[in-house]
């Protein structure tokens, strides 16, 4: 081979940056192209990246979805949706976020824009979500993030006491309810409710975080209306600007957030009745919150 030719064959990039976007939370990562199986050594560096930083950028990806799907299980199992999110029937595991109705056109609002944590009904809730951006607006369609560790810490003495051995119900039938749909029976029996303990430990980390969001309901064992009150305290005390963390999105865009300890929520911060805002989203299975 010629020195010119060596010269102009492309490089195999195999170095890669991972750089903190802020105090709170969030990592960029740079450099990798993750439609490419990724090594052993990279794969471990960037579970220990998502573990100390909780919600990882990657940038400048394009991934197809079949793509998406073989990224994903890198990481663990991948994670059926709920029956009316079942995404295409190719690749009913990846389930497809737009602002679009049933017609291909913007419906002037985006969904999944109160905070909540993927699937925290289920009784293994979602371990991690992977949203990939294939269209977006010209500017805005944001998705802001809370650190629920640091919402857990900020409580006063008295508050972590109250609820150290509580446990609190996920009920995807109140929070559709509270979106104004009734579920139908298969979708009930699909997804029945489920406890969990309201400071709950993260099994890889050990740090408590505080575990609401829009599925959780009420309180296991307490009167409703007494239970109800406590969620929506915890979750007005979580959700305060100092805990947030807003992303705006770039084209290129992956995302992979830890589930078990942030919440989050889409923001129609954009022309949602003009502009497309599409992403793919993957979940990794988690593991169960109660022995
Ligand atoms: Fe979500």
């Amino acid at each position: 081979m010629s020195a010119e030719m060596t010269a102009t064959r492309p490089e195999i990039k195999t170095d890669f940056a991972i750089t903190a976007l802020s105090a709170l939370m969030a990592a960029e990562v740079t450099g990798l192209d993750l439609a490419m199986p990724l090594d052993a050594a990279v794969q471990r560096q960037i579970h220990a990246a998502f573990l100390e930083h909780r919600l990882l950028v990657f940038r400048g990806q394009n991934l197809t979805k079949e793509e998406q799907v073989a990224f994903t299980e890198q990481f663990g199992t991948l994670e059926r949706h709920t029956t009316r999110n079942r995404g295409t029937a190719n690749l009913p595991l990846v389930h497809i976020v737009s602002n679009l109705d049933e017609d291909g056109k913007p419906m002037g609002r985006v969904r999944s824009d109160m905070w909540h944590t993927d699937k925290s009904f289920r009784p293994a809730p979602s371990m991690a979500t992977i949203l990939h951006a294939v269209t977006l607006p010209p500017e805005g369609g944001d998705t802001v993030f809370v650190d629920m560790h640091a919402a857990y810490d900020g409580l006063d003495a008295a508050t972590k006491d109250e609820i150290v051995d509580l446990r609190v119900v996920h009920s995807w039938e109140l929070s559709r309810e509270n979106e104004g749909r009734v579920l139908s029976a298969e979708e009930l029996a699909d997804a029945p409710d489920n406890a969990h303990p309201l400071a709950r430990v993260h099994p890889e980390t050990g740090r408590t975080a505080i575990f609401v969001g829009m599925h959780a309901s009420h309180i296991e064992g307490k009167p409703f209306d007494a239970g109800r009150a406590l969620v929506l305290r915890l979750e007005e005390h979580a959700t305060q600007p100092r805990y947030q963390y807003r992303h705006s999105w770039r084209p290129g865009d992956l995302l992979m957030w830890d589930n078990r300890c942030l919440l989050h929520r889409a923001e129609a911060n954009f022309d949602a009745a003009t502009y497309p805002r599409i992403l793919h989203r993957t979940c990794i299975r988690g593991t169960p919150t109660s022995p």
